[in-house]
């Protein structure tokens, strides 16, 4: 089968039936336009590339699943509303983030379910809105690059997205358990979810270089040891820098301290509690939340898998300036 990008057409023919499809993971997969989604996820993606209305003062948090999409939408939610809520003085306790699921705060554009939950939900929030989405970039609705919405890409060292994504699908799988040597080759051969994640990462890499005012490109390793450095350059590329007052009293490190896996992990909203935010799936809040460590890749795959893995990525991204 082929992995081969094909840009999504308003023309083509979107029935699912003429997509190649991979068994493996809980259920079937289809390669729809060179992503690997479930049938329903397809259908919602259709959806909402022909029906989601983005306003130019859009900004959309693109992640590739297990990267980090809590995190960002947790430091971005943060950063934005800092003005009326504010993460230090009296108010600090109010904080929506410490009684709100990060995920919920951000919605995601495109659910898997998205087409039995209008999209109406998202027309009714007010502007700016900070909106979320693991599509990859040749698949966005193309008025969101017409509008040139911001758009901030976050993505991590692929040997760790597999071991986070094998842990996360096994946990909320519904008794669905794939062995981790299964899991593996299926990502290898780019059949995970919203993959191949090589043509996901170079998609908004590419686009981060032609446009660095439109999309900005992080990586979690290094926001991780730089999460200060990293929540200055957010604000600034979301046009809310922080001013030297703001940094002076401490801002920026609050910012870090209150989205910090340690902090977001311990409070009860994210460490209790099952909720079905797609629709046909619930899961545990926690299950959002597992170690966040760089290099934990290094407790599950052995040192072949790592070659292997490595060895594919650097031939996918050879060439593009992009390295993990
Ligand atoms: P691990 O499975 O390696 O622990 P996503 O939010 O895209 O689903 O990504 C989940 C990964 O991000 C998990 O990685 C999770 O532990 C980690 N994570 C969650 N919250 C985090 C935070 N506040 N800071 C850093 N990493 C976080």
């Amino acid at each position: 089968e082929s992995n081969v990008l094909v840009p999504a057409g308003e023309e083509e023919d979107d029935s699912l039936a003429s997509f190649p499809t991979r068994e493996g993971w809980w259920t079937t997969f289809v390669l729809y336009h060179g992503c690997w989604l479930t049938p329903q996820a397809a259908t919602s993606v259709s959806l909402v590339r022909a029906q989601f209305a983005p306003r130019p003062d859009d900004v959309l948090l693109a992640t590739y699943p297990k990267c980090g999409t809590t995190w960002l939408k947790a430091l971005s939610f943060a950063v934005t509303n800092r003005s009326s809520h504010p993460v230090v003085g009296a108010c600090a306790g109010d904080h929506p983030l410490l009684t709100s699921h990060p995920q919920d705060l951000v919605p995601s554009i495109e659910t898997p379910f998205r087409h039995l939950h209008p999209l109406s939900a998202l027309d009714a929030i007010p502007s700016p809105r900070l909106l979320s989405t693991h599509l990859p970039h040749q698949l966005l609705p193309p008025r969101i690059v017409e509008l040139g919405c911001r758009i901030v890409y976050l993505c991590r060292e692929p040997k760790d997205v597999v071991v986070s994504t094998w842990h996360f699908m096994n946990k909320v799988g519904n008794g669905f358990f794939l062995d981790l040597d299964e899991a593996f080759e299926l990502f290898v051969d780019g059949c995970s979810l919203y993959g191949p994640v090589w043509d996901h990462c170079l998609g908004y890499w590419k686009k981060s270089i032609q446009e660095p005012d439109t999309v900005l490109f992080l990586k979690y390793d290094d926001m991780m040891a730089d999460p200060a450095g990293h929540v200055k350059k957010l604000a600034e590329f979301l046009r809310v820098p922080f001013t030297d007052d703001e940094v002076r009293a401490g801002v920026v490190d609050e910012v870090v301290r209150l989205c910090s896996f340690e902090r977001l992990s311990s409070l009860p909203v994210n460490s209790s509690g099952v909720v079905d935010r797609i629709g046909g799936r619930p899961m545990e809040n926690s299950s959002y939340f597992r170690k966040a460590k760089v290099g934990d890749w290094k407790n599950n795959l052995t040192e072949e898998m790592a070659q292997k893995l490595d060895a594919v990525i650097a031939e996918k991204l050879k060439g593009s300036g992009l390295t993990f």
